[in-house]
């Protein structure tokens, strides 16, 4: 019995701050972020977005890592301690990574095909035409990287939070950093001469991404700017999806929460931008502006493999650590939405660590088969109300994204702006006796303009605010 009630923690601050920065750093850092400082007009969206991770992105982070290490609950019980009633927001905070988790092993497993592909001198052929399609259509080598990709953030699971999660972050984010960095230097040492005999310069792409592109701002384009950036930081920051109270709840009382969310912030924006920097004067120099047109799968897919094609022999060498590097931030995202539902599992049930990683394995795996299927046998195409087509994979990114995250962020600011009281959070940031920062800023934050903000934001994601 005492086994389980003596909660795991992580050993030092460090490996709190790297296994948070891990789960943050994911796929939207590095296909959505430039692609929207790019569309948005470079500097206004990272302005913006630094302002709003000083001012939203701290009140939610903060939030949700002190009602983790408040309650030393994962979502699924957490909110219930704090009111009985409330215990149906942690049923819907725990669901969204059990949504979550199969598609984003399937995409894991793309990027798994990608990586093993350009590691085997297969550059060229990732770059033609329709070898996206045809491998996700596929009928088994999709299903194979899916258990390949869920097998690896499983065995991360299994191990615990120390020998697991802390002792894999400590070597992967490290890592992750030093591949961004090298990466992004070596794009803006590119130059190129089309056909048509211009020469564009990494060094100008990067003009593009950094110097505010004011030109034809108007008030409706600041405010689609505005809620941009805010999307996603609130994607980007892994909160409203039950992961942060988990890792939350594994840091000890002693440990300085203020200092660590701040690296948090720090180490996404950080790695964010820097994806841009890699990105921006890379598509820049061979495609042009418009190239930076794609996002999501099309830009990492489609659009780089043939980037990556035009630099020649090196493009083989960076595909295969661009794609090395992918592969570490899905990873620690995997891992981290993984350990959010088995923890939950662990402290509702009073299960053990094997069982309940065994049964949320199982789920992710028979579900994501049916995702891999969703573009095989069982395709379909269904249309989404914010005016989009997609599969299953997409389905449960819009149920997900678009409809439960805000749900539970916006219920997370009415429970401890309102009910619980911002001074519960305060003080649990203080606990280890130094002074939280921005106090005054986190209570009006909580309480007025984070729900509201929440809320414009809801209303944009399914379509019915449509004037911005
Ligand atoms: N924060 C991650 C990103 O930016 C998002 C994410 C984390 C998604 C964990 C799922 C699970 O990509």
């Amino acid at each position: 019995m005492e086994k389980h009630l003596k909660r795991n923690s992580f050993k030092g601050s460090l490996g709190f701050v790297l296994a948070a920065a891990g789960s943050a750093v994911g796929l939207g850092n590095i296909w959505r972020f430039p692609y929207l400082a790019a569309k948005d007009g470079g500097g206004l969206f990272l302005v913006l977005y630094i302002i709003l991770a000083l001012t939203f992105g701290f009140t939610l982070l903060t939030t949700e890592i002190a009602i983790g290490r408040k309650t030393k609950q994962s979502p699924l019980t957490a909110y219930g301690q704090f009111k009985k009633k409330w215990k149906w927001l942690g049923v819907v905070a725990c669901l969204v990574p059990v949504i979550i988790m199969p598609y984003y092993c399937v995409i894991g497993g793309w990027v798994l095909k990608y990586f093993l592909a350009y590691l085997t001198g297969q550059g060229t052929a990732l770059a033609a035409d329709n070898y996206f399609t045809s491998f996700i259509t596929s009928d088994i080598e999709p299903i194979v990287m899916l258990i390949l990709f869920l097998g690896a953030s499983a065995f991360v699971v299994f191990r615990g939070v120390n020998k697991g999660i802390e002792s894999f972050s400590k070597v992967i984010m490290p890592a992750l950093l030093l591949l961004v960095v090298a990466i992004a230097v070596f794009s803006l040492t590119l130059s190129h001469t089309d056909s048509n005999g211009a020469t564009r310069t990494g060094l100008e792409g990067l003009k593009v991404y950094v110097i505010p592109d004011l030109s034809d701002l108007t008030v409706k384009s600041f405010f689609s700017t505005l809620l941009d950036a805010m999307g996603q930081l609130f994607f980007s920051l892994s909160v409203a999806m039950g992961i942060m109270i988990t890792y939350g709840s594994y840091v000890r009382d002693d440990a300085n929460l203020n200092k660590s969310i701040n690296q948090i912030e720090i180490f996404d924006t950080v790695v964010a931008f820097l994806a841009g920097v890699m990105i921006i004067p890379a598509v820049y120099t061979f495609s042009g502006i418009e190239g930076m047109d794609a996002s999501g799968p099309s830009l990492m897919f489609i659009s780089l493999p043939k980037v990556f094609a035009a630099m020649g022999f090196a493009g083989n060498i960076v595909g295969c650590l661009f794609f090395a590097m992918v592969l570490f931030a899905a990873l620690t995202s995997a891992v981290s939405v993984m350990e959010a539902v088995v923890s939950s599992l662990m402290d509702n049930f009073k299960l053990s660590r094997v069982k309940s990683a065994s049964i949320e394995g199982i789920i992710a795996l028979v579900v994501g088969i049916l995702v891999c299927l969703g573009y095989n046998i069982m395709y379909f195409e269904a249309s989404l109300p914010n005016g989009t087509t997609g599969q299953l994979l997409d389905i449960m990114d819009y149920i997900s994204n678009n409809i439960l995250m805000p749900i539970v962020a916006i219920g997370t600011c009415v429970l401890i702006g309102w009910i619980v009281k911002p001074k519960t959070i305060i003080d649990e940031v203080e606990k280890s006796g130094t002074k939280m920062g921005r106090k005054r800023l986190y209570t009006v934050m909580i309480k007025f303009v984070a729900p509201a903000m929440l809320v414009l934001l809801f209303l944009k994601s399914v379509g019915i605010l449509t004037v911005i």
